[in-house]
């Protein structure tokens, strides 16, 4: 099911690329990032062009919930003992420049989006971390205090608060923000080499590249593969449910967000790593919630997100890899990818155009450090765990006890396949390797797609690409 986002707003085709082309700059990935990115170098006087390889915002930009805050959950404590209170400084103002630049260039340009400002609470059962986290954010110059009351509809310890931050409508910022740029839709970057993109409609040459496709697709140099997952999340759009007044989130695993949006509330949560739904339930657990919490409401609409989690959890944002000092990359945004996108659009244009930038060090991709490192080893052994799944174990289902309208891993023939049954038995068996770097693929009933556990690409049940590392469609099996 489409978001509310995408039923509400209608972005103009673009043409896709035909033939050969030179820019400056070229981008790769026409979502908030990639745009906002575009825009700035643009702005800057670069001559720039944007690579997507479907629609405008065709990826996580139109599934987001679409809060603009520095407030992402309870983080600041961590990062001070983590990567120390200068690089957490960084982060936090990184992210608060990006809030304030939101609203500068929504009233400069007067772009009808919805914005408005709310506050951002992280909630929580344990007053005294809240208290501990709302000082740790305070210290860092974060507008935070803690709160003892919420207008939650179930009791709390109370809250982390932070002031003066915001909500849009994101596609409606997307089109003003992407008319002034050259887009090529329906066009995938498929190899890139030095200087050189190859895609599906030819060949560009451009001085600098950004990689701002969700997730990097060019595996060496970089290896963002083996410092990087995802994360998935589902989201039900309510009416007559009571309103929250301010952008809500759980602090905690399994713990649930809230925003309104007009007459909606948007009740998110459900999050699991990518590859690791094999129960499901994730909707039905969002809609016994919203029967409990707001007996009054009626679903409207669900979808569900993913987000890439660095090894760190701070977004990767800057050079490629020192081999490559003409490309640049921003990934790695966690669920914090209105502000995340802003900062690496701020950041890029300063790298590119030569100019200092205050948070650069924080977001660093080659930055390493002893915790950064075990965090990249965790990495790999899930990478390690999703190949040996595929080479040891032998699969439990049997293609005749799939019920109609789902999928699950059989023995065909004598070769061990993915398996999607319709309602009306057919079956459509897809190779079960995932064709990035060879995981097991794993059944997804919720959103009935094939899902990577290692680097966290996407297919949907006849094994059609619907989000990478990946760059192509399954074969059939
Ligand atoms: Fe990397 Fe599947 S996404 S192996």
């Amino acid at each position: 099911m489409e978001s509310i986002w995408t039923e509400s707003c209608l972005i103009k085709e673009r043409e896709p690329l035909k033939g050969n082309i030179e820019a400056e700059i070229a981008v790769i990935g026409a979502g908030l990032a990639g745009l906002l990115a575009a825009s700035a170098l643009q702005k800057a006087g670069r001559r720039t062009i944007v690579l997507e390889a479907n629609r405008i915002a065709s990826g996580q930009t139109r599934n987001t919930t679409a809060k603009i805050t520095s407030q992402h959950g309870m983080i600041y404590r961590r990062l001070i003992d983590t990567v120390g209170k200068s690089k957490a400084r960084q982060y936090a103002m990184a992210n608060e420049a990006a809030v304030e630049t939101y609203r500068r260039l929504i009233a400069e340009e007067n772009i009808d989006c919805s914005f408005k400002e709310r506050s951002a609470f992280v909630y929580g059962n344990d007053g005294k971390e809240l208290e501990a986290e709302a000082e740790a954010a305070s210290s860092l110059g974060l507008p935070a205090s803690f709160v003892r009351e919420t207008a939650l509809p179930f009791p709390t310890a109370g809250a982390v608060r932070f002031a003066h931050q915001a909500q849009f409508h994101p596609l409606q910022f997307i089109d003003h923000i992407a008319r002034p740029l050259t887009v090529y839709e329906n066009t995938s970057a498929l190899r890139v080499e030095d200087d050189q993109i190859e895609t599906t409609g030819g060949q560009v040459r451009a001085k600098q590249i950004v990689f701002a496709c969700h997730y990097p697709f060019v595996n060496f140099p970089g290896m963002y593969f083996a410092r990087m997952h995802q994360e998935r999340s589902y989201v039900l759009a309510l009416e007559s449910a009571s309103r929250v007044d301010g952008m809500w989130i759980g602090s905690g695993e399994g713990a649930f967000s809230f925003r309104n949006y007009k007459d909606l509330l948007l009740l998110g949560g459900g999050g699991h790593r990518c590859g690791e739904n094999r129960a499901g339930g994730k909707y039905e657990l969002l809609r016994k919630m919203a029967k409990s919490w707001f007996p009054d409401s009626r679903e409207i609409a669900h979808w569900s997100a993913q987000d890439c989690v660095s090894a760190d959890g701070i977004p990767y944002i800057g050079r490629y890899a020192e081999s490559r000092p003409n490309w640049y990359v921003a990934t790695g945004f966690h669920k914090w990818g209105m502000t995340s996108a802003m900062a690496s659009a701020m950041l890029l244009r300063d790298l590119i155009c030569g100019r200092e930038n205050p948070y650069a060090d924080v977001f660093a991709p080659d930055r390493f450090d002893a915790k950064t490192l075990t965090g990249i080893a965790a990495e790999g052994g899930q990478a390690v765990k999703g190949l040996a799944k595929e080479l040891f174990q032998i699969p439990a289902e049997r293609a005749a006890e799939i019920p109609g309208g789902h999928g699950g891993v059989v023995l065909l023939h004598g070769e061990k396949v993915g398996v999607y049954k319709t309602e009306d038995g057919r079956l459509y068996p897809v190779d079960i390797r995932c064709p990035h770097l060879g995981c097991q693929l794993e059944w997804n009933p919720d959103e009935r797609s094939w899902d990577c556990p290692c680097h966290g690409s996407r297919f949907d049940r006849f094994g059609h690409l619907i989000s990478g590392p990946a760059q192509e469609d399954l074969a059939h099996g």
